[in-house]
């Protein structure tokens, strides 16, 4: 099947994807440089799929450090970059510490696959270059709205890189996926989410709260024009997300992309709100969520989920877990990290 390269394979999307890569066949080499992951994942990618990746601990600024790699591993057949800064508040702080670890490395790497002969590069983008979408759901053709953040900013600036790049390099072939809200956990529980801290996102902060280390989960906002005032995300299980990945570098591997530039809504397609998701924890956990109604948060937008026709139609891929399936996985996750401490 051939050598793919995982950058920021250690993360939580990233790990999961690796085990779908290994389950397909697949010989996969991590770069992870750790800052917002950790050394344990790579025992609980093994433990899943009892093959262990090749793992070089790197940062991928270091450019030097990048073309050596890419020296020794003539043999890579594809790119998954995943590899970034991705928290959207502390991107409005440190904005150069996101255009640099967002934007450098991606050049670094494209600039190494332009010198091979035939190379596949998939992208980790997001529904955040969308902003708040006009139209819902969203396809791939809604207009690119100003970025409501320096991480979404990296994001619209990294596509606009490949694409640029792949209309002068015949021999690159990319896809850009734009997910939508990824959550859950692995069914083993061996691998899931580790937020670094307070978690910023939703359902971590949930299953946290309901363990014992957070106090209350405060929802932001139920005063939005929406069914019962609370924002609607299109949340999608990560094992779904990551089989996209796979789908998404063999359509490229097989040749089968129409152009060589692509991207593609990864969602499920259906919205749910915050208390949506609230209900759906409480069903398949059995136990109630303490929260309370607490003010909007700077920078939400309303509403937004996946069209996912682009996916479905030319991926042949397809969300398959629902939102209680996701919920319970990541609620096991949650109990599982606390057994281990
Ligand atoms: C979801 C909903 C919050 C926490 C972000 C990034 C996006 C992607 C996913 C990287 C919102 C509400 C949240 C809480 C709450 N990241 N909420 N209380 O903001 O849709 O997307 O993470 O690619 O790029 O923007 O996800 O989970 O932070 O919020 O009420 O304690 O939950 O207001 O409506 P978001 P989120």
């Amino acid at each position: 099947m051939g050598k793919i390269l995982v950058t920021g394979g250690l993360g939580f999307i990233g790990s999961h994807t690796v085990v779908e890569l290994q389950n397909e066949g697949f010989d996969v080499v991590i770069i992870d440089d750790l800052s917002n992951s950790s050394i344990d994942v790579l025992d609980g990618i093994t433990s899943i799929t009892k093959i262990t990746p090749i793992f070089e601990n790197f940062d991928l600024k270091d450019k030097p450090k990048v073309q050596a790699f890419f020296k020794v591993h003539q043999d890579i057949v594809g790119v998954i970059h995943f590899a970034a800064s991705k928290a959207v508040g502390e991107s409005v702080e440190k904005p150069l510490l996101y255009y640099e670890n967002n934007i450098n490395p991606l050049i670094y790497i494209l600039q190494e696959l332009q010198k091979l002969e035939a190379s596949n590069f998939i992208f980790s983008s997001s529904c955040t270059v969308y902003g708040q979408a006009d139209d819902l759901p969203i396809t791939e053709n809604a207009p690119i709205k100003k970025a409501e953040s320096p991480y979404g900013n990296t994001k619209q600036i990294g596509e606009e890189i490949i694409k640029d790049t792949c209309l002068v390099s015949p021999n690159l072939n990319a896809i850009a996926l734009r997910y939508f809200n990824p959550i859950g956990a692995h069914e083993s529980t061996k691998i899931g989410e580790l937020p670094i801290g307070v978690p910023q996102n939703l359902v971590p902060f949930i299953t946290q709260t309901a363990i014992g280390i957070r106090e209350q989960l405060s929802v932001f906002g139920d005063d939005y024009p929406t069914p019962d005032g609370t924002c609607i995300r299109d949340y999608i299980h990560v094992v779904d997300l990551a089989k996209a990945h796979v789908v998404a570098l063999q359509r490229l591997i097989n040749k089968t992309n129409t152009l060589n530039y692509e991207t593609f809504n990864v969602g499920t397609g259906t919205g749910s709100s915050v208390l949506e998701v609230i209900k759906s924890f409480e069903r398949v956990s059995g136990q109630k969520l303490n929260y309370k109604i607490a003010n909007r948060r700077a920078g939400d937008i309303i509403s937004a989920y996946a069209d996912t026709t682009k996916a479905n139609d030319e991926l042949g891929w397809k969300a398959e877990l629902t939102l209680d399936d996701a919920m319970s996985s990541a609620w096991k996750w949650e109990q599982q990290i606390k057994k281990n401490n």
